[in-house]
């Protein structure tokens, strides 16, 4: 029997994390032969839901999971880490400034960055969930200068589901018919969801998407609009954020970290720039095209990039640079 690993989900107490702890804990993540403990973070006045929670994962009887840990302390959340999932973060309240909701974010991402500096191991996988995820996952690598810039990643991968499964309706296919859309940029609605470098899988033949769909004016406009704006159409119906569907794009995220991409096929995936790739200026942490081998991803290059993809890919950038601006300032007052 392998070592357990620690994995933390903050926001524990939250909707995301209600879904995606029964799906880590089953084993359905790491894999059902490797043991883990779970910790377990929220804030103070959560702590009586939470301990709800601890119940249920209890009762859940699962084979992986040997220990459940709830705190509302970051030096015991973050101790020894293997895996920290950052789903907790300040929400947007109604009246709220956007400025106010990233100043409040970096003053989480800012202690949580520290705490992973200070407690977790140097090797520790880092997700971020919370939104501004982009802005957020930047302001805690940079608070944690001990652990390799690459182990910080945010989740696109909502995101990317979506454009896979859009695509495959409209093709009356199934989602695992359809490889290597991409997410480009923020996880907001300026993202570029592009399926120029998309395979489908019809009648056993591999086509591009665009020579299957055969529609260029619903693949640069619909498809784009509706993958972009997919979040405000839940919470309009269900009164709501995703939940469900994060938790599963959680799971699929760090279970291609932890096991790798299948070959052949690239995931979309929140990451620092180095400045080498695609144009896009060195440290912004924008969504790419990555593989994942041996727990290290890397960028997919050498894709063409037409003028509509380009004018899309800087739009989103530009929107990061602004956040990542405003954010750094209040790094260094908060
Ligand atoms: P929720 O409001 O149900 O739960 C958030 C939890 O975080 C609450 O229990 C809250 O007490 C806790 N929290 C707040 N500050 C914290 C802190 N400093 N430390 C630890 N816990 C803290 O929200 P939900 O639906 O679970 O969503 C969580 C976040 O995920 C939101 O920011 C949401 O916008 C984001 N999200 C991101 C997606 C992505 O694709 N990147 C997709 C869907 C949601």
């Amino acid at each position: 029997m392998p070592e357990p690993i620690r994995v933390l989900v903050t926001g524990a107490a939250g909707q995301i994390a209600y879904s995606v702890l029964l799906s880590i804990a089953k084993g359905d993540v790491f894999g059902k032969d490797q043991p883990l403990i779970l910790l377990l973070l929220d804030i103070t006045p959560m702590m009586t839901a939470l301990q709800g929670v601890v119940m249920e994962l209890e009762d859940c009887a699962t084979a992986p999971l040997k220990e459940v840990i709830a705190t509302d302390q970051e030096e015991v959340a973050f101790k020894d880490l293997d895996v920290a999932i950052l789903v907790g973060s300040m929400p947007r309240r109604e009246g709220m400034e956007r400025k106010d909701l990233l100043k409040a974010n970096v003053k989480i991402f800012k202690s949580q960055g520290a705490a992973l500096d200070k407690y977790a191991k140097k090797s520790v996988k880092v997700i971020v969930v919370g939104n501004p995820a982009n802005t957020n996952c930047l302001t805690a690598s940079r608070s944690a200068p001990s652990i390799p810039k690459s182990n910080f990643s945010c989740l696109t991968r909502l995101d990317h589901n979506r454009a896979k499964a859009q695509i495959a309706q409209k093709l009356k296919l199934g989602c695992n018919d359809v490889k290597n859309v991409i997410i480009w940029g923020n996880h907001s609605s300026t993202q570029y969801p592009d399926v120029t470098h998309a395979k489908v899988k019809v009648h056993g033949k591999e086509l591009g998407v665009y020579e299957a769909i055969k529609d260029d004016c619903y693949l640069k406009g619909e498809f784009i609009t509706t993958v972009q704006q997919r979040g405000a159409a839940v919470i309009k119906a269900r009164k709501l954020s995703s939940a469900m569907s994060a938790s599963k794009a959680i799971c699929d995220h760090v279970q291609d970290i932890w096991f790798g991409t299948p070959e052949g096929e690239f995931v979309s995936m929140g990451v620092i720039s180095d400045g080498n790739s695609y144009g896009i200026p060195e440290d912004l942490l924008y969504s790419f095209p990555v593989t994942i081998k041996n727990k290290n991803w890397s960028f997919v290059e050498g894709l063409p990039i037409d003028d509509f993809s380009r004018e899309k890919m800087d739009l989103t950038a530009k929107e990061l640079m602004e956040e990542k601006e405003t954010a750094f300032e209040f790094l260094a007052s908060v």
